[in-house]
């Protein structure tokens, strides 16, 4: 039996270990915010954060989730995340906005990690988002504004 925490409630798992935890949190929890992509680990669409770091939930067996904490979109509630998405809806960031649940985890868990990060930081954390309708530069836009809001909190 898998046990884990996902988004602050206790879950369990008794099927196979080897499913991806993706195929979890949507299809048995029914938390469709994290998107199905590429299903190879390639495009990001499917980010979550197992322990605070992204991840790619596509490629990651739930089995690896035992035992940890895994937030979703759904679940995101720190200061960080909170600018973020201010950030985002006041510079209109999104198109399509399939991408978009999986572009937040990244910019989420780099805030939290980088309360200031660079221009560089911004691209090497953000590499593996993928956006078909190229909000990259509203994305770096939007975390620097997320940035500056978190300055002015503390
Ligand atoms: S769907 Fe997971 S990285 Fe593309
Ligand atoms: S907003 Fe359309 S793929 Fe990113």
């Amino acid at each position: 039996m898998i046990k884990f925490t996902l988004n602050g409630e206790s879950v369990s798992f008794d099927g196979d270990p080897q499913m991806p935890l993706l195929w979890f949190v949507r299809d048995i929890q029914n938390m469709t915010g994290s998107k199905f992509g590429c299903g190879v680990g390639m495009c990001g669409a499917c980010t979550m954060h197992l322990n605070g770091a992204p991840i790619r939930s596509c490629s990651t067996p739930v089995s690896v989730a035992q035992g940890a904490t895994v937030t979703t979109i759904e679940g995101l509630a720190s200061a960080p995340a909170k600018a973020v998405q201010e950030a985002w809806q006041k510079l209109d960031v999104v198109q399509c906005g399939y991408c978009q649940s999986g572009q937040i985890m990244s910019a989420t868990a780099l805030l939290e990690g980088n309360a200031k990060p660079t221009d560089a930081d911004i691209n090497m954390a953000m590499q593996g988002n993928i956006c078909r309708c190229a909000t990259y530069h509203r994305i770096r836009a939007a975390i620097h504004d997320a940035a500056d809001r978190l300055a002015k909190e503390v």
